[in-house]
C-alpha cells in the first residue's frame, strides 16, 4: 500500500484477533528509526521507544498491562519516555506515528491510549525515570473482523467518525481566508486532506494550518483548548500536532512536493490567544 492509502485507510483498533506478531518488530522499529528521513533536524531528543511483547494482557513476567478494558486481544505495546515539555511531546507524536503508519501499511493494527491505560503501572514496569513521563503506550495487533459493542461506544463517545471541514482547519496567506474547494485539485491541497483525516486525542482535531501565498509552505499551528491540554499532567495535544506533522511530511512525498521542517513563527497575526505556531514546512 502506497502511505496515501495507508493514511486513508488507518482507524483505531480496539479489537485484535489473537494472532501473534512476528518476533522482529523490534528490529523492524530500530531499521525505520534509523533512516535518514525518519527524524528531522528539529528533533533534538533522543527518545527510547519499547516494545512490550503481551499476551492476555499480560507481559511476558506475567505481569497485567491493562488498558481498562478498552483494548482486546492486542500482541504487543508499544511505548517510550520522554520530560514533560511540549518539544519532547511533540516529537513522541511525531516519532511514534511514523513507526504506527509503516506498521499499519504491514497490516498491523493500532490505537493510541493518551488516557485509557495505568500510567503509574506501566512506568514502574519499565523503570521510568520519575524525570520522565510515559505520553501514550500503543496497543499493536492484527484487527479482529468483528468489533465489540465497547469499541462502538468509544467511537461514538469521541466522534471518531466526524473531522472539521478543510475550511475550518486551512488557510491560505493569513486566518482570514479559509481555503476552499476553489483549491482542491492543488497538491497541497490534498496533502493537508491527510493531516485531516489524522488520529487526534478525543478526536479534537486541533490542528491548524496558513498556506502560504505562493503554496509552498505550510505553518502549523495548535487551536489549543487548554484546559483538556493539561487534564493529564502533560501536554497532550502536543501528540496531535506531532502525528499532525508525520501526516503532512508523509503526504507531501508521496505527492512529490519533498521538504523540510523549520521552527520560525511568521507573525501572522492571529484571530484568538488559542493558536500557539508549531512548525513550518517547506517543500
Ligand atoms: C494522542 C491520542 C490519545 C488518544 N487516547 C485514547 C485513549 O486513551 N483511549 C481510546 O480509546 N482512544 C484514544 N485515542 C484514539 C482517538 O479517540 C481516535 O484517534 C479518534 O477518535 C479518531 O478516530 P480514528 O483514529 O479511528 O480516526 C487517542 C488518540 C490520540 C491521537
Amino acid at each position: 500500500m502506497d502511505m496515501m492509502t495507508t493514511m486513508q485507510e488507518r482507524r483505531s483498533v480496539r479489537s485484535f484477533t489473537n494472532r501473534a506478531l512476528e518476533p522482529d518488530i523490534p528490529e523492524l522499529i530500530a531499521e525505520m528509526r534509523s533512516s535518514t528521513s525518519f527524524l528531522p533536524a528539529i528533533f533534538t531528543a533522543s527518545i527510547p521507544m519499547i516494545y512490550i511483547p503481551v499476551q492476555g494482557q499480560k507481559t511476558e513476567e506475567g505481569v497485567r498491562l491493562g488498558t481498562y478494558g478498552v483494548i482486546r486481544g492486542h500482541q504487543g505495546m508499544i511505548t517510550g519516555s520522554c520530560s514533560n515539555c511540549d518539544e519532547e511531546v511533540l516529537q513522541f507524536g511525531y516519532e511514534m506515528e511514523k513507526i504506527i503508519l509503516q506498521l499499519c501499511n504491514l497490516g498491523i493494527g493500532s490505537c493510541w491510549l493518551g488516557g485509557t491505560f495505568n500510567r503509574k503501572l506501566y512506568s514502574s514496569y519499565l523503570q521510568v525515570p520519575e524525570t520522565q513521563i510515559i505520553p501514550a503506550v500503543i496497543p499493536i495487533g492484527y484487527a479482529a473482523d468483528a468489533s465489540r459493542a465497547l469499541d462502538t461506544i468509544m467511537r461514538r463517545l469521541a466522534g471518531s467518525d466526524r473531522r472539521l471541514p478543510m475550511g475550518e482547519l486551512f488557510f491560505r496567506g493569513d486566518f482570514d481566508h479559509p481555503i476552499d474547494a476553489s483549491s482542491a485539485e492543488r497538491l497541497w491541497y490534498r496533502g493537508l486532506e491527510m493531516v485531516r483525516i489524522a488520529p487526534s486525542a478525543s478526536n479534537k482535531q486541533p490542528w491548524r494550518g496558513v498556506v502560504s501565498a505562493e503554496g509552498h509552505q505550510v505553518h502549523l499551528y495548535l487551536h489549543e483548548n487548554p484546559k483538556y491540554n493539561r487534564s493529564l499532567g502533560y501536554p497532550i495535544q502536543l501528540l496531535d500536532m506531532g502525528i499532525a506533522m508525520t501526516h503532512l511530511e508523509l503526504a507531501f512525498h508521496a505527492l512529490s512536493l519533498p521538504g523540510s521542517w523549520h521552527i520560525s513563527d511568521p507573525c501572522i497575526d492571529l484571530p484568538h490567544d488559542q493558536l500557539r505556531y508549531i512548525a513550518s514546512y517547506t517543500s
